[in-house]
């Protein structure tokens, strides 16, 4: 058997192979509640033969949303909406996880398919950003300044939104931290100007991340907890992948169980050399550094090319975004490529195998 369709514990939860869907914003939501695009969509790769899947970036918070169309898990009518669509994931075999997610300061901006880009203004249904410091991302509105309050709010915000995907039934949580939006703000230097115990030093840039990973292990105890980082800004003076292993065993001593490691976002100025697995490093560099499991991500799109990652011992499982669009049945192609037996096969599929 490949390693690739090896199945993973993680906690108590077991996936039945290491391909798993990326979190990908569908921008297709009505006040956060998700529909039947999004019961299709994530559906259909479960039959496509993922081991787990992953729904996009909810936000705890409407403000926490990237644009007026994204998900939330806010209240109780998300809540009960997500239901159905978990309930679909597990028919077909997969394991459903959920990114919990706040925007920052790219928050309240147009879906990259609207005519408009940048900022939705208020009589548009958008609102005012808010962020660590000040500071605005390129061509987007400056933000306001979290204050003390607010931070406290924040963590307890995860926390509900934790608890109520686990009544959802998601059996597999994720912090997103990266790709510039608030979380990965704190962090980096280049969008933290804080003066107070969450500004400056590495401890403190980290610290709301950790107070949230605690409170999310606290109100989902059994939960497997993913925290998805950038390792690199890509930009001179930013955050960077020996900061990302430091904060990754920080956040593992209060209960995460593993890295999803991508990269960017932060800055418009960032300077990226993008090509097939050109984040693999990056997951390779946590992995050691740190002894964590790791998900690699990032421009892979056959079950050999995931294959050797595993087998190079790289990382622990692999995420595709893009291609699961291509080939919803990415899974059931990349099983076939490394002569699996037909189990992953939805039986009523079988009969377009080629071999
Ligand atoms: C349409 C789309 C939406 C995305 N939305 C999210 C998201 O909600 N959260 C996130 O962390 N990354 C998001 N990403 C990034 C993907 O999760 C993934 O890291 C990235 O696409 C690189 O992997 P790939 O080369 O396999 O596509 C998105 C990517 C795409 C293409």
């Amino acid at each position: 058997m490949s390693q690739l369709f090896s199945p993973l514990t993680v906690r108590a939860v077991e996936v039945r192979n290491r391909l798993w869907v990326a979190p990908m914003c569908q921008y297709s939501a009505r006040e956060g509640v998700p529909n039947d695009w999004h019961l299709v969509h994530l559906a259909q790769f479960a039959s496509g033969g993922a081991g787990l899947v992953m729904a996009e970036a909810t936000a705890v918070v409407p403000e926490g949303r990237i644009t007026p169309d994204d998900t939330g898990i806010w209240n109780d009518e998300q809540r009960d909406a997500w239901r159905p669509i978990v309930t679909a994931i597990h028919d077909r075999g997969a394991v459903a996880a959920i990114q919990l997610a706040h925007a920052g300061r790219k928050a309240s901006t147009y879906p990259p398919f609207a005519p408009s880009r940048g900022t939705v203004p208020a009589e548009e249904g958008g609102w005012r950003p808010l962020a660590p410091s000040a500071v605005a991302f390129d061509g987007y509105t400056r933000p306001d300044e979290l204050d003390a309050a607010q931070i406290d709010a924040l963590v307890d915000a995860f926390a509900d939104g934790a608890r109520r995907s686990v009544e959802a039934g998601f059996d597999v949580l994720e912090i997103h931290a990266a790709h510039g939006y608030l979380l990965h703000e704190f962090l980096s230097p280049l969008s933290n100007q804080r003066t107070d115990a969450y500004g400056g030093s590495l401890e403190n840039r980290a610290r709301l991340l950790l107070r949230i990973v605690e409170s999310v292990r606290a109100a989902a105890p059994d939960a497997p907890l993913f925290v998805r980082f950038s390792a690199t800004d890509w930009a001179d003076g930013g955050w960077d992948v020996a900061d990302t292993a430091t904060v990754s065993t920080w956040a593992r001593e209060r209960g995460a169980d593993l890295v999803d490691v991508s990269s960017g976002g932060l800055v418009a100025h960032q300077s990226i050399t993008t090509g097939p697995g050109y984040q693999v490093p990056f997951a390779r560099e946590i992995r050691r550094a740190t002894g964590l499991p790791t998900s690699a991500v990032g421009e892979i799109t056959s079950g050999t090319q995931a294959e050797d990652i595993l087998a190079a011992g790289d990382a622990d499982a692999i995420m595709a975004g893009r291609e699961w669009l291509r080939d919803p049945h990415f899974g059931l192609r990349a099983a076939d490529e490394l002569g699996e037996d037909a189990t992953i096969w939805p039986p009523q599929y079988v009969r377009a195998r080629r071999r």
